[in-house]
């Protein structure tokens, strides 16, 4: 194994990609880069200061005085730890539009690879294989039915007190998969040489353990 390797986890919402990166980090002693979050955290920046996309010249200053970053599994948006402000599903809607913007995508995926750069991490999101980390030494694809994906995220969002019915939630992780799907920039799609994996019936030591398996077995 290389001293410094990145791991691309690539796939739709609710694949279990943050929970699987996670132990498959804390596994290896390496850095996780939850990316998904960095799109909520921009959302959730565009909404408290009330830009709207068109607006070019007012959302090109925000982007620029946008810092973000993670610290212990922190995500730090200027300065302030918002893991449960970008976790809400008003911000996967948020962070859903805001990622079909060019100078949102361009900023992100800038400091994304810069990431990447440093240390040995393993980086989850849609475009991470196909365009962020296209050189990663390990890639992989995770996928699973739309009902199973709606499912896991129904009892999150129950969890956390939301009050949300679980046919909203297959239709918003529909709608989600369209876009996330067919946007013109960056579309969610398997790379190539990704590794696919569906973790529909699996648990989530089941599909880490493979994770661990694919990367030992490749070197
Ligand atoms: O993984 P997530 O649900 O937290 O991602 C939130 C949104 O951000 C999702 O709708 C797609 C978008 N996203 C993206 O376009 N590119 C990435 N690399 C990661 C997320």
């Amino acid at each position: 194994m290389k001293e410094i390797f990145r791991i691309a986890v690539d796939g739709p919402s609710g694949a279990g990609k943050s929970t699987i990166a996670k132990a498959v980090a804390a596994k290896l002693g390496i850095d996780y880069i939850d990316t998904g979050a960095m799109y909520r955290a921009v959302g959730y920046k565009l909404k408290q200061t009330g830009t709207a996309p068109e607006q070019n010249e007012k959302l090109k200053a925000v982007l620029d005085s946008t810092d973000i970053d993670f610290v212990k599994g922190d995500i730090i948006l200027d300065g302030e730890v918002v893991n449960d402000k970008i976790r809400t599903s008003e911000m996967s809607q948020l962070a859903s539009a805001c990622s079909g913007i060019a100078e949102v995508r361009e900023k992100l995926v800038e400091i994304q690879r810069r990431m990447g750069m440093r240390k040995s991490v393993i980086m989850d999101g849609r475009d991470i294989g196909t365009n962020v980390l296209k050189d990663a030494e390990y890639k992989f694809y995770l996928t699973a039915s739309a009902e199973e994906r709606a499912e896991r995220r129904h009892k999150e969002l129950l969890q956390k007190g939301e009050n949300i019915s679980f046919e909203e939630v297959l239709r918003d992780i529909k709608q989600r998969d369209h876009n996330d799907m067919t946007r013109k920039l960056n579309p969610l799609t398997k790379a190539d040489d990704a590794v696919e994996i569906d973790s529909t019936g699996l648990t989530i030591d089941e599909v880490t353990q493979l994770i661990l398996d694919k990367v030992k077995q490749q070197g």
